[in-house]
């Protein structure tokens, strides 16, 4: 029997989605991996929002030039879900410096799509606190107790869950789980 569900917060950093096919390859990546897109936004971040969320670094030397990298161009940001979600996706994404993931992780996600210390490919949340503030800085509409209560259950069954490629997220078919009559299609806000 599979545990609870976890969620965790991705991000696609701005030179992914100037690479189609290499935004393509991670979510390829992301769903041969058996993680769930609950929630799917590409929007382009204003410089206050990016330094809001990277504000834990405000005092390192390289935080200017995170901030100015990650309000450059758009970037995804995701809801994911699964067993052990933040500990397996950070797995997937390895090492954060750029020479230590090509020669220690070269098949890591930074392994193969990182170019620097700074422009590693993706992100990831590195706690359960840490995930739901990031969850909540993204999403502020998405309540996770909620989405606990109603949804991890029967995400958790792995059921009747449908994939949408191009709002890049999984909803449940409720006239399956709730015999009503309807697909409650999700919205990619
Ligand atoms: P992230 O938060 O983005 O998932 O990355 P992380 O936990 O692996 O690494 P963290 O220490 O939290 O750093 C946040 C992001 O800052 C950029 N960085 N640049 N020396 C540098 O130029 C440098 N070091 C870190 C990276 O984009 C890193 O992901
Ligand atoms: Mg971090």
């Amino acid at each position: 029997m599979i545990r609870k569900l976890e969620l965790t917060l991705a991000v696609l950093k701005p030179d992914i989605l100037s690479k189609r096919y290499v935004k393509e390859e991670i979510k390829k990546i992301i769903l041969k991996n058996n993680f769930y897109f609950i929630k799917s936004k590409t929007f382009k971040p204003t410089r206050d929002s990016m330094e809001k969320f990277y504000s834990m670094h405000k005092e390192k030397d390289f935080y200017p030039r995170l901030i100015d990298y990650m309000a450059s161009a758009p970037i995804s940001s995701y809801i994911l879900a699964r067993e052990n979600a933040i500990v397996k996706w950070r797995e997937l994404i390895g090492p954060t410096k750029h020479d230590k993931a090509i020669y220690e992780a070269p098949t890591s996600i930074r392994g193969r799509y990182g170019i620097s210390d700074t422009r590693n490919a993706v992100h990831g949340s590195d706690s359960l606190e840490s995930a739901l503030t990031e969850i909540k800085f993204m999403f502020p509409e998405f309540h996770p107790e909620m989405w606990f209560k109603m949804e991890e259950p029967l995400f958790r069954k792995g059921q009747d869950i449908l994939y949408d490629s191009e709002l890049e997220v999984h909803y449940l078919n409720k006239s399956s789980h709730y015999m009503s009559t309807s697909i409650i299609r999700p919205s990619n806000q």
